[in-house]
């Protein structure tokens, strides 16, 4: 991909990505560092981040800089601008994100609206801060985690999938927003990748891709597509949804979910 030598050059020198600890976040951090870009990690668990920080600097020769937030905090803004105010950060990867299982109106609410938090307002507050300054530089990057879910209701996922329903149409706008300042946003939508999400959210896996791949499509989509749908079976799963009745993909996903989850998820 001889495109991707230019990537520093557009969305360098700092990349900021969300979810650094673990699945799509971490193949994220590994493969911009590969293309030698700095990288903010973001996530909870610090021990984790550390060594994926010491491992970025040590094969990279990269500069890296953890920081540990919750992004489900009303306050988690004030750690990442303070963390990032020396630096320029030309590409923000808005990745992080949870699922549950299970009947909406029994799951713990507490829970579901910990998710919207995550999943829509810190990638919002995000998108924002860092959206602005890149506009004022006339370059940059976001790229936003949705999923396939994105494009139909899922009965046993009705609030993940809303949620990421939020962020493809977030993408979406702010890809023609932005685009003739020079700022490329996708929304990168992939169907099971191999990840801790399942784990979280109480289901099996069905036929996952490999996190890297999903990557490796996204970071070649940038600039060039608003939306990446990773692999053909993820492609014709959402042309069918969109040639369906919605009601028929939504009773489809559901049947999906009902298989594959572990246990009723009433956390
Ligand atoms: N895997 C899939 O099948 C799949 C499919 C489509 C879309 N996606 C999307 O891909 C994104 C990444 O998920 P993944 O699949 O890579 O799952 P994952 O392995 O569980 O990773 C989730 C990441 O989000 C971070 N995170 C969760 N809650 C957080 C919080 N309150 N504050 C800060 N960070 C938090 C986790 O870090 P800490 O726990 O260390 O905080 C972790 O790094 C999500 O937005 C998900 O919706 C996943």
């Amino acid at each position: 991909m001889p495109r991707l030598k230019h990537f520093k050059k557009k969305y360098g020198p700092w990349v900021l990505v969300t979810g650094a600890s673990s699945g799509i976040g971490l193949a994220f951090a590994k493969q911009l560092a590969a293309l030698g870009l700095n990288i903010i990690l973001v996530a909870r668990r610090k021990k984790r981040l550390s060594a994926l920080s010491t491992e970025l600097k040590t094969k990279h020769g990269v500069e890296t800089k953890v920081v540990c937030a919750d992004l489900s905090r009303d306050d988690f803004m004030n750690v990442i601008q303070s963390a990032t105010e020396a630096l320029e950060v030309g590409l923000l990867i808005n990745n992080a994100g949870f699922g549950t299982t299970g009947h909406f109106v029994e799951n713990e609410l507490s829970r579901e609206i910990k998710m919207l938090h995550v999943n829509c307002r810190a990638p919002l507050i995000l998108a924002h801060y860092f959206g602005k300054l890149m506009k004022d530089r006339k370059k940059g990057g976001i790229i936003f985690s949705s999923s396939i879910v994105a494009f139909t209701a899922v009965p046993l996922w009705s609030n993940y999938a809303a949620t990421k329903s939020y962020d493809l149409l977030l993408a979406e706008g702010l890809a023609s927003e932005l685009k003739d300042v020079g700022v490329d946003v996708l929304a990168l939508c992939p169907g099971t990748t191999e990840a801790e999400f399942q784990e979280t959210a109480g289901t099996k896996k069905i036929m996952p891709m490999s996190a890297d791949i999903v990557v490796a499509a996204a970071l070649k989509g940038l600039g060039r597509k608003r939306v990446v749908i990773p692999g053909w079976f993820n492609t014709l799963n959402v042309l069918l949804i969109k040639l369906q009745p919605r009601s028929w993909s939504a009773k489809i996903f559901g049947a999906v979910i009902r298989s594959i989850q572990k246990k009723v998820d009433n956390r």
